[in-house]
């Protein structure tokens, strides 16, 4: 049985607690505790599962803009409370360019001095092994499962050529990212292990809820040569990261079986674009 807040707020001595975010994984509540403002994240689940590792890494990574890390046990974790949007509102309220351009100085001060060393961290061909034992559900509209052919061969091929691996964030995206009176503040890593030019191919899918945007030739064209260039990796390796990464998203959202879905296009954007 996973803990409850109430139980939480007991242990940790936490006060007026208020929720701020609800998921199909996690609730977080804004609370009081001994340090100040915090933000209390529990999972649905009895543990903090393959995320657990994240939190190591957010540690590791504190004096270059990563949230603090007060407490964690069982399914929560207890950090520092950030005030301020996130790099996603930015977006959605009409800057754009500003997300792109904080996200990729994020992601340059995140890995930018020497690599930190830290246990646990899952490496990329882990994460990515569901994706080559997907199935299509019968209904799935022709083009998507040669698509997604594409991408699983794109996938192989990328995991068998790594460089020198290093800790990955593994989630990193506007909405993980907020801006704070002290510039931003990154949080809810995956903890993840591997070719840097994994780190912002994600990012490519984001901002939520501006899906025309995230297909415009000229924001895809910015997001490459800019994340690429402040990650100091090839451009064609994180656009053929991007496709991948969309692949795995589509068959973790899928059930079992891929059916239709909402990203069926963009993948065969990013596609078209790592074969260039
Ligand atoms: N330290 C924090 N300070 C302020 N708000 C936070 C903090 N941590 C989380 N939040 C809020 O809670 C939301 C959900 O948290 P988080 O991003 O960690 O989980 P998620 O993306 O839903 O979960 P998952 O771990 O499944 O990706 C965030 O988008 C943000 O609005
Ligand atoms: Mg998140």
């Amino acid at each position: 049985m996973q803990s409850t807040c109430d139980e939480f707020l007991d242990e940790w001595n936490l006060h007026q607690p208020e929720l701020v975010a609800e998921t199909g994984q996690v609730r977080v509540w804004k609370v009081l505790s001994k340090h100040g403002p915090a933000a209390l994240k529990l999972y649905r689940r009895p543990d903090r599962g393959n995320e657990a590792p994240g939190s190591a890494l957010l540690n590791a990574w504190r004096d270059r803009g990563a949230v603090r890390i007060f407490n964690e046990e069982r399914n929560a974790v207890l950090m520092e409370w950030l005030d301020g949007p996130s790099l996603g509102d930015i977006a959605r309220s009409g800057s754009p360019d500003d997300t792109t351009r904080f996200l990729a100085e994020t992601a340059a001060r995140l890995h930018g001095k020497p690599t930190v060393r830290v246990q646990g961290l899952r490496p990329l061909d882990q994460v990515f092994t569901p994706l080559f034992n997907c199935a299509f559900a019968p209904t799935c509209p022709t083009l998507l499962p040669n698509d997604v052919l594409s991408a699983m061969a794109m996938g192989r091929h990328l995991l068998n050529s790594q460089p020198a691996s290093v800790p990955l964030h593994g989630d990193l995206h506007p909405d993980n990212i907020i801006m704070t009176e002290t510039g931003p503040r990154v949080f809810d890593a995956k903890g993840y292990v591997g070719d840097p030019a994994f780190e912002l191919a994600n990012a490519l899918r984001h901002p939520k809820g501006m899906p025309d945007l995230v297909r415009g030739p000229q924001q895809i064209e910015t997001c490459l040569s800019l994340y690429s260039k402040v990650l100091r990796v090839p451009k064609e390796r994180l656009a053929q990261w991007a496709a991948a990464k969309c692949a795995l998203s589509i068959h973790w959202r899928s059930d079992g079986a891929i059916d239709n879905d909402p990203e069926a296009d963009l993948l065969n954007l990013l596609l078209c674009l790592s074969d260039q």
